[in-house]
Parts: structure tokens; C-alpha cells; sequence
């Protein structure tokens, strides 16, 4: 469910033609709806009723501090997995008692950082970053919350770079060692250990997996009570999928509801760490045709958008609709949607069956709100697009196009190289 949707014949976001947002900030660009924000969060939210739980969006997915600031004002926390997304966490105005910290690289100045602003959990990934974390904490004379991430070795059958939670993945400490591990954190003088984290992957579009490793963490939770080691809190992450052509998606009140089911009487504050099924189809990737080629082989349609400014499509073989901005009738065309960049691999559609389209005609890459602005890049010096951000008739460009400048900020050549040498 979003809000993009035509109008006769024109593709609006929520009350505005996309072609009057290009107009005012050039093409291509990213476009947000408000509404669809909004509703996704509260779908989620009222499923879990009164149930104890924190919803933390899960900042790398859109982590734009517009999009936060909707989630926040709704009551959110967020997840984050760096340093960087933490500052934008906390400039986003984000209670720093409703963050989540994972990620299997953490360093000791990102420790630190997230120590000082007193954040609520480290999910904790291994045990030697334990016994840093341990470290680094006595060393600010603090006590640092932990949940331990664990792995279920359940298989979420989803794309291999997107699972997590098998045994072959770097991510989590292995169940089968959990126990030991918590054992360890409780003996440690500056670790707490007072919650459980998995997360098994992304894109996910069965109910069952999620069971199942709520099944696994809920034996452990109790083992863990039983030799009291207090955990208060049961992080199950993120993951679930969203339809991007016509997969059936599983309702986040299905999802939640099959969960609370499995959890019985198990007393603890839930927390779920969302990112694409509340921002993936509320935003798109708004990009204009410059030129059709017939090939004798294949139709390219080539648009102003590349790999770098949304890359799902060829690091996953990531399916996106493509909806033209106006709708025109005549011959269909199948061929792929190309972008400039020097690389057979930029294609954001391929072997698609395309309204008539001419160079000029604006065209959307749907389902792009999450993991597309936050995965783009300036790989061949291109200025990334900006971010507009939709609400009923009003927009707002909540991050505006990068320049040239922007591209090289930073750089400097070294004073000894930069005289003109007589080349020998
Ligand atoms: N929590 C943790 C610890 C995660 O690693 C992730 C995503 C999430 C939550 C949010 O997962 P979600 O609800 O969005 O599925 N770039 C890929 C997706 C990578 C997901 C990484 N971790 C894509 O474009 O499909």
C-alpha cells in the first residue's frame, strides 16, 4: 500500500504530479510520501496493541533525518550500525534511551560514543567485542547494557547477500555458544546483560523462519533466567519483506501476531527493528528518459539514473517496477532500463515490457524508499539526488542534489606534487 498513484493518467505523489516536483528540482530524484510513512508505522504499531515493545526503525535503510523525524514524532527508537548513523540518530532528536546499537565491526571510539550518549542496547556480535566493549566501559567507569546477537542457523530463504542468520554468516554468536558466552558477560564487571538480539535477514516474505527463531531464543531466554541472568528485553530485528511485483507479503500484523503467539507467556519487552517494510514503497526513484536505442539484439531505454543512484538492481538482480510518469497508449516495448555509468551491470530493469516511452518522458522506479538513496554513491564523479519528501500538496526537498563541488570536497593534491614537473 502507498500513495502514488494516477490521476488521469498522471502519476502523482500523495496531491502532487511528479512532473511538477521535476520541474522544480530537475530529474533524478528521490520522492517521498508522508502518508505512506506514516501508515506503515501505525500498521505496525497498533498490531502490537499493548504488548511491551519498542519499535527501532532501522536507520540504514532511509536514514535521511526527514524520514527519521516522521518515525520519531510517532514515538519510535532506531536501530543503528555505525557511528555516522548514530549522529544522525541523535540529530534527528532521537531519545538515545530508544537506540539499538549492532553491527560486527563496532570500534572503540564508536563504543564510546554510544556509551556517552547512553544508549539502550549494544547487540553485541562476538566475544571478543565483548570483552572490548567490557574494556572501554571501565575505562568511562560505565555499565554497558547488552544483548548478545545471537545466530539461529535458520534459513530465511531469501537472497544470499541478505541472510544473516545461518551458520555461514559472519553475523552473531552461535547458539550453540550463546549460553557460554552469557555466562562470561554476566561475570564481566562493566557488561549488563539484560536482552537476547537476532536477525536472520531481509526481504523476507514467510512467517515461519521468524517462528522458529523465536522458538530457539525463547529456550534460551529461559535457560538464562533460570541461572539469573536477567534479560528484560527480546530483540527480534528486522527483516520482513514487502511485495515489490506480486510476491504475497505477509501483513505486519500476521507477522506480529504469529510472534506473539510463539512468545506465550514469556515476559519481556519486545523490540523489532523494521526498515524496508516501513519505507520500501513509500518512496521512488523519480528518472527521465534521455534516449531510446533499438539494438539489433535488445531495446535499451537510457535514463538519467544509474547503478550508482540506485544499485538493488544489480547487486541482487533486485526486481523494481518502473511506472511511466504519464500514461500514453500505443505499442508497448520491451527492452532494459539502462543509466549512463560504464558498466553492462547498470541496468535498473531489464528485459521489461514498458509503455511507449520518448526521450523527455519522466518515469518512476518504484518500491526504491529503502536501500535505495542509502546504498547510492559518486562512482563515475556523479552528484548524488536529492530527497523530496511529500505531505498532501506540500513538498519539501529534505536533501538537496549534490554539486561538483560537493563531489571533490575533501580532495587536495600534496603542495611537492602539484607544480608542473617537466615530464622526463
Ligand atoms: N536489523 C539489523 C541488525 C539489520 O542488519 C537489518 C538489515 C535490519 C534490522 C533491517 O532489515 P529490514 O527490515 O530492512 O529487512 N541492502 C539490502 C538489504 C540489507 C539489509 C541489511 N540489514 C537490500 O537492498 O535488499
Amino acid at each position: 500500500m502507498h500513495h502514488f498513484s494516477y490521476r488521469d493518467g498522471r502519476l502523482f505523489a500523495e496531491e502532487i504530479p511528479l512532473e511538477e516536483i521535476a520541474r522544480e528540482v530537475g530529474t533524478p530524484f528521490y520522492c517521498y510520501s508522508y502518508a505512506t510513512l506514516e501508515r506503515h508505522y501505525q500498521a505496525f504499531e497498533a498490531s502490537l496493541g499493548n504488548v511491551p515493545h519498542l519499535i527501532c526503525f532501522s536507520v540504514k535503510s532511509n536514514s535521511n533525518l526527514a524520514v527519521l523525524n516522521v518515525f520519531l514524532k510517532q514515538g519510535a527508537g532506531l536501530d543503528v550500525v555505525s557511528g555516522g548513523e548514530l549522529f544522525r540518530a541523535l540529530k534527528a532528536g532521537a531519545d538515545p534511551r530508544k537506540i539499538v546499537f549492532a553491527g560486527v565491526g563496532k570500534t572503540v571510539r564508536e563504543m564510546e560514543e554510544a556509551l556517552r550518549a547512553e544508549i539502550l542496547l549494544f547487540n553485541v556480535e562476538s566475544e571478543q567485542e565483548l570483552l572490548a566493549l567490557d574494556r572501554v566501559a571501565g575505562q568511562g567507569g560505565m555499565k554497558a547494557p547488552v544483548a548478545l546477537r545471537v545466530n539461529p542457523d535458520i534459513n530465511p530463504q531469501t537472497h544470499p547477500y541478505i541472510s544473516t542468520g545461518l551458520k555461514q554468516n559472519k553475523f552473531g554468536i552461535p547458539f550453540d555458544t550463546s549460553l557460554e558466552v552469557y555466562r562470561q558477560a554476566k561475570e564481566l564487571k562493566y557488561i549488563e546483560p539484560i536482552g537476547v538480539h537476532c536477525h536472520i535477514g531481509s526481504q523476507i516474505l514467510e512467517i515461519q523462519p521468524f517462528v522458529d527463531t523465536l522458538g530457539r531464543i525463547k529456550e534460551l531466554v529461559q535457560r538464562l533466567r533460570e541461572e539469573s541472568i536477567a534479560i528484560q528485553y527480546l530483540d527480534l530485528g528486522g527483516g520482513l519483506g514487502i511485495a515489490y511485483e506480486d510476491e504475497a507479503a505477509p501483513a505486519p500484523s500476521d507477522y506480529v501476531d504469529a510472534l506473539l503467539q510463539e512468545l506465550g507467556g514469556l515476559d519481556c519487552t519486545l523490540i523489532f527493528e523494521p526498515g524496508r517494510v516501513l519505507v520500501g514503497n513509500a518512496g521512488i526513484l523519480v528518472t527521465r528518459v534521455l534516449y531510446m536505442k533499438r539494438g539489433p539484439e535488445k531495446n535499451f531505454i537510457v535514463v538519467d539514473a544509474g547503478m550508482n543512484d540506485c544499485i538493488r538492481p544489480s547487486l541482487y538482480g533486485a526486481y523494481q517496477a518502473v511506472w511511466p510518469a504519464v500514461q500514453r497508449e500505443g505499442e508497448k516495448i520491451t527492452g532494459d532500463v539502462v543509466g549512463p555509468i560504464c558498466e553492462s551491470g547498470d541496468f535498473l530493469a531489464k528485459d521489461r515490457l514498458l509503455p511507449p516511452l520518448e526521450p523527455g518522458d519522466l518515469v518512476a522506479v518504484m518500491s526504491a524508499g529503502a536501500y535505495g538513496f542509502t546504498m547510492a554513491s559518486n562512482y563515475n564523479s556523479r552528484p548524488r539526488p536529492p530527497e523530496v519528501l511529500v505531505r498532501g500538496a506540500e513538498q519539501w526537498v529534505v536533501r538537496r542534489r549534490e554539486t561538483y563541488e560537493d563531489i571533490v570536497q575533501g580532495e587536495s593534491v600534496p603542495e611537492p606534487l602539484s607544480g608542473a614537473d617537466p615530464v622526463p
